[in-house]
């Protein structure tokens, strides 16, 4: 077992996800492989809620009750065309490490900030590819019967940023396929998706990509954007100027900001255009009642 896969009390999770906003774990431990995730499931204290790497989640300001197991980093096999990743990984080093060997099919990833086990649970995509069609299946582990099972992509039923992992159920690693190809053409890919990104999407700043699924036949950017709601700001979140399904959180930005920022936004696209937007974030702990979230 690694170093840090021992549970401790009362760690802030602001580190540890992109937004930087939100309160303590009761209790947290990191685990970076299968052996540290077995070991801590059973010596649990509390009931567990599963973090990555924080790129889809807004923390609650009040924190998380139970037990927070952080699945970060981890190891990546090859062997032939199939690549082997712990949940753990980012999918960023995904891309480059199997462009590096000479692998095709993962350059995509680059442009995602989550890990492999993120991206099991929400069919995370990018650049119109995504998660499923190069996966060969997850490993699961289920913490009410504590059994390991191996998933296709049509048993976990994905679909647009979505699958059906339940909260219950923890990513362990994934086996994607690949193809062989001149690395030359793959870094090309991996430069031009990274250099859109950085023209249309507000990286630099604190954010958690996407904040909403676009609706059938629609984008939620656009819809955000034509009802004027750009630059709209409640505390320290606000509406990105550079790309409207963006909210960027400024360094004083609390949670509750956010979480009623996104409650807002849905409410107002509701109100112009008869759209209600389902959102992409994931939101962790308890957060407070908000009037906007009700009325929708
Ligand atoms: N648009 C506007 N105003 C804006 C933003 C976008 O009019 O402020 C319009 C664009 O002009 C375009 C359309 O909306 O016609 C779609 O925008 P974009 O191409 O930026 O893509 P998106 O649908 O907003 C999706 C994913 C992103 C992914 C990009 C690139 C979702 C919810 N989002 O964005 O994924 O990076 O495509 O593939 O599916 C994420 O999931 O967190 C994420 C960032």
């Amino acid at each position: 077992m690694s170093r840090g896969a021992v549970w401790r009390e009362d760690v802030s999770l602001r580190p540890l996800t992109t937004y930087k906003v939100g309160g303590t774990a009761r209790y947290y431990a990191r685990a970076t492989s299968t052996e540290d995730i077995g070991a801590l499931v059973t010596s649990a204290p509390a009931a567990i809620t599963v973090l990555g790497r924080g790129s889809n989640v807004v923390i609650a300001d009040r924190g998380i009750p139970g037990a927070v197991l952080h699945v970060a980093g981890g190891d990546i096999a090859m062997s032939g065309a199939s690549v082997v990743a712990d949940a753990g990984v980012p999918l960023s080093r995904l891309a480059r490490e199997t462009v590096n060997e000479g692998r095709r099919g993962l350059e995509f990833m680059v442009g995602i900030p989550g890990s492999v086990g993120g991206a099991v649970v929400m069919n995370a995509g990018c650049h119109g590819r995504e998660t499923r069609e190069r996966l060969v299946g997850a490993r699961l582990l289920d913490l009410d019967t504590a059994t390991v099972a191996d998933r296709s992509p049509e048993e976990l039923a994905m679909g647009y940023r979505s699958s059906n992992v339940t909260e219950r159920q923890i990513v362990i690693d994934a086996t994607f396929h690949t193809r062989p190809g001149k690395a030359d053409a793959a870094t090309a890919e991996l430069r031009r998706i990274t250099a859109w990104r950085r023209r249309s999407q507000p990286g630099g700043s604190l954010n958690a990509g996407s904040v909403f699924k676009n609706p059938p036949e629609d984008s939620a950017g656009r819809l955000i954007d034509v009802t004027g709601l750009k630059g709209l700001r409640i505390g320290g979140a606000e509406v990105s100027a550079k790309h409207a399904n963006f909210i960027v959180a400024a360094d004083e930005a609390r949670a509750d900001d956010v979480w009623r920022l996104v409650w807002a936004v849905r409410r107002r696209v509701a109100e112009a255009f008869g759209v209600v937007l389902e959102p992409e974030l994931r939101f962790f702990g308890e957060f407070e009642p908000c009037a906007d979230r009700e009325a929708v």
